[in-house]
């Protein structure tokens, strides 16, 4: 019988969670005992997708089919745990590719069965903020997060663990979108976003950009312009047979994406008046962006954090660590759970409430 949410203790001081992550071509499974990483697997499909310039679904359900197994077994040995340790199992439900979230949601689904342990659906854009609660286990809300991906870009604000405010966000491209098609007509291969901080090394930014909803647009942005921008100058320069230098692209474009990131997302804590800054999703990674941030944070005496580019970038104990709020707050998922390609961005599934948590709104 699945009665496990009649006992489940939403006030342990340390819950396990095994988090588990299926939305792209990163097959991931991590175990987190409060804030603290207790492991953290990963095996990626992105080689394989690389030859075919971006993400095809089926080679990454296929890929995520073969690994998920596996990868969650290597996950719970090197965390040194038996399965009966785990509290509860936090999976991905969305957003993402539907085929590849389904694998996940089901092995999560038919582990939590097995075991008669708690299900957690995780919003995977809430994993990539929750990210930083591992880089700083002392992390306390509120505080204003940028959030940049390949699906989604927007600056937010934390008012408790469980509660956002969507403060802006972009009007068109993500802006790892915009790295990933840059790159593209650079000839660079996918991801884009490593090979155009690689490229933007040898080049300087002296390459006009548009302005990219600088001063105006309130805390939004838009990425299209730039990326049409970039293709036009390319395209001009070819038909002119003149040479592109690639490292000028790209490291302008990268200035011009980057930028206005940096100063929306300060303005944006400086008007809610908070002390603490945090970024995540694979734009996050950046070098240029986190000097930028870094430097621009401490210019405002306000506090960042940054965690290590390996959180930014896909990986399964972002999805502990929002299993890990959502478990606190008594949010928990049954077998009705379904993987969903597209939810809003900072929503959270609220299917079944434990009686713990009714408990504690009761009283
Ligand atoms: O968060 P993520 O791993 O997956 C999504 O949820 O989308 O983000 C992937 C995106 C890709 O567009 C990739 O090009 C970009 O993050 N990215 C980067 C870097 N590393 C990954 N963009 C710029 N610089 C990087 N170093
Ligand atoms: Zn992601």
């Amino acid at each position: 019988m699945y009665d496990c949410l009649e006992k489940v203790n939403i006030h342990k001081a340390e819950p396990i969670i095994l988090g588990i992550e299926s939305s792209c071509d990163e097959t991931a499974a991590a175990v987190i005992r409060g804030r603290k990483i207790l492991s953290d697997e990963i095996a990626s499909s992105a080689s394989i997708q690389a030859e075919f310039g971006g993400v095809v679904p089926e080679i990454a359900s296929r890929a995520h089919t073969d690994e998920i197994a596996k990868v969650v077994d290597r996950a719970i040995q090197k965390a040194g745990i038996t399965y009966q340790d785990i509290d509860a199992v936090a999976v991905t439900y969305g957003a993402g590719l539907l085929g590849a979230l389904l694998v996940g949601v089901s092995f999560a689904k038919a582990f939590a069965y097995a075991l008669n342990k708690p299900l957690i659906a995780v919003n995977h854009i809430r994993g990539h903020l929750a990210a930083a609660y591992l880089d700083e286990p002392n992390l306390e809300t509120p505080f204003v997060t940028l959030l940049a991906s390949g699906g989604h870009t927007a600056i937010l604000y934390a008012k408790s663990e469980g509660e956002f405010e969507i403060l802006g966000a972009t009007l068109d491209d993500a802006a790892g979108e915009a790295f990933d098609k840059v790159a593209r007509v650079l000839g660079l291969k996918y991801p884009g976003g490593p090979h155009i901080e690689r490229t933007a090394k040898e080049g300087k930014p002296i390459i006009p950009m548009p302005k990219m909803l600088k001063g105006g647009g309130g805390y939004n942005f838009s990425y299209s312009g730039l990326k049409t921008a970039v293709i036009n100058y390319c395209h001009t320069k070819q038909q002119r047979g003149e040479e592109v230098n690639k490292a000028d692209v790209a490291c302008s474009f990268q200035a011009a994406a980057v930028d206005v990131l940096v100063e929306k997302t300060i303005s944006a804590a400086l008007e809610k008046g908070v002390k603490i800054v945090t970024a995540g999703g694979g734009v996050a990674a950046n070098g240029y962006l986190r000097e930028s941030l870094q430097q621009a944070c401490k210019a405002r005496g306000l506090k960042l954090i940054l965690p290590e580019k390996r959180y930014c970038t896909d990986n399964a104990a972002m999805i502990a660590s929002e299993g890990l709020v959502q478990y606190k707050l008594g949010n928990f998922a049954d077998m009705t759970l379904t993987a969903k390609a597209s939810i809003p961005l900072a929503a959270t599934l609220e299917t079944v409430q434990s009686r713990a948590a009714k408990a504690k709104e009761e009283n």
